[in-house]
């Protein structure tokens, strides 16, 4: 991502930030002007990349870094993009590290340009865009609204979110999965005892809401079949559908699955439910209290049962001790094409942590172990093993 020197710059933190929680890795270069508006530590911190600024200082392996950025990246984004960048870039001149980069670069350039809205209008402004647009560069739109000299016209860099949607969608061309459905189930449920108590569980959810995004960001049509979590999607190949219950999770779950490509059940869903729902709220007696429980339907044996040949079904196991066989089980018992092993003794592994460590077990016997990493990664290392073993070309 490229920065240049316009009161904008200080958007292009929201930008890193919404590509960062997509799962993209993000260097900037930075130009020196850029550095007015915003600082080398808050690009840095966002990013979680050092920062490229002055072509001369950066390290030791100076003449090279830019030809190693420029092939390193997938898509280079300029936001803002200045006047004189946009002049510069269309006139060939190299001049610091991110004009330097531009030339270099043979990915996909995006910029979004920032000015004021006579200098855009301007037709030096005008024919270097067109002539940048004629060599392939996508050239994003400006809005129109309030602009730092104190004017209003068009010329403000477009919002951070339209321009990531158009990151996005750049992508998306070359999604694996498009055209596919899939049904994911995430977070717990909750089992009413009165109207205001329930039994629950731990999960937050977050394992379930990453795959779904994954499994959205790779071009399918993802149904997101949740319980009771704060968690938010916006992604506009998810349909969420909110439930509280097992009882709920199972409906809205046989709906959808006839009609899933692939199924990953990655919720905690209860295994037992109160045999009756006390109307009204039960007072507190002398004596002790014993819930009488009934069990809940296994959604994924359910799934499994019915499963046809073309269908991938995946299902979480969550253990805490003899997990390789208590997986194994729960693969051939609900008949499963893939268990994802959750070992609790792990650490950092399992409910209400940005992290994971999950072992894929698979029905040709195959068993890969992974690392400890952060979900969205685990969410990516899952579907994209569900890609080859569905052989998805
Ligand atoms: N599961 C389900 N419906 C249930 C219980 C579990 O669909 N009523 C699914 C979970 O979403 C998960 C898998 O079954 O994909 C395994 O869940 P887990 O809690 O590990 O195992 P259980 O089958 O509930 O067995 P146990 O609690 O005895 O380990």
């Amino acid at each position: 991502m490229g920065v240049t020197g316009g009161i904008a710059a200080y958007k292009s933190l929201s930008l890193i930030r919404l590509l960062r929680v997509w799962g993209a890795e993000v260097k900037v270069v930075a130009t020196r002007h850029a550095l007015e508006f915003v600082t080398e530590l808050s690009l840095r911190t966002l990013s979680q990349n050092k920062v490229y600024t002055d072509m001369f200082s950066v390290s030791e392996n100076v003449e090279v870094e830019h030809i190693a950025l420029a092939d390193w990246a997938d898509l280079l984004v300029v936001a803002p993009a200045t006047a004189n960048i946009i002049g510069k870039y269309a006139g060939g001149i190299a001049d610091d590290a991110l004009s330097t980069l531009l030339l270099a670069c043979a990915k996909p350039v995006f910029l979004a340009p920032a000015m004021n809205s006579n200098m855009l209008h301007h037709p030096a402004t005008q024919a270097n865009l067109q002539k940048l647009q004629e060599r392939g560069v996508q050239i994003l739109g400006t809005g129109t609204g309030f602009l730092a000299c104190g004017t209003s016209g068009d010329g403000r860099m477009l919002e951070p979110e339209q321009i990531f949607e158009n990151i996005k969608s750049h992508f998306a061309s070359k999604r694996i999965l498009s055209g596919k459905r899939a049904l994911v189930t995430a977070g717990p449920t909750y089992e009413p005892i009165d109207p205001v108590r329930f039994i629950g569980n731990y999960s937050s959810g977050l394992m379930g809401f990453q795959l779904a995004e994954t499994l959205a960001d790779a071009g399918a049509q993802v149904t997101l079949v949740t319980g009771p979590t704060h968690l938010q999607t916006q992604h506009p190949l998810i349909q969420r559908v909110d439930v509280k219950t097992a009882a709920q999770m199972l409906n809205a779950c046989l709906q959808a699955a006839p009609q899933a490509d692939l199924i990953v059940m990655a919720a905690a869903v209860a295994d037992y439910t109160p045999q009756e729902v006390a109307p009204e709220k039960i007072k507190k007696s002398e004596a002790n209290f014993n819930l009488a429980l009934k069990k809940t339907t296994d959604i994924l044996a359910e799934i499994g049962k019915q499963k046809t040949d073309s269908q991938c079904v995946v299902g979480f196991a969550l253990e805490t001790e003899h997990e390789m066989d208590n997986a194994v089980s729960k693969l051939k018992n609900k008949n499963a094409d893939i268990i994802v092993l959750n070992s609790l003794k792990n650490q950092g592994a399992g409910f209400q942590c940005p992290t994971n460590l999950v072992t894929l077990i698979d029905r040709t016997g195959k068993i890969t172990k992974g690392e400890l990493k952060d979900k969205r990664e685990v969410a990516q290392d899952i579907v994209n093993y569900i890609v080859d073993y569905m052989k998805i070309k």
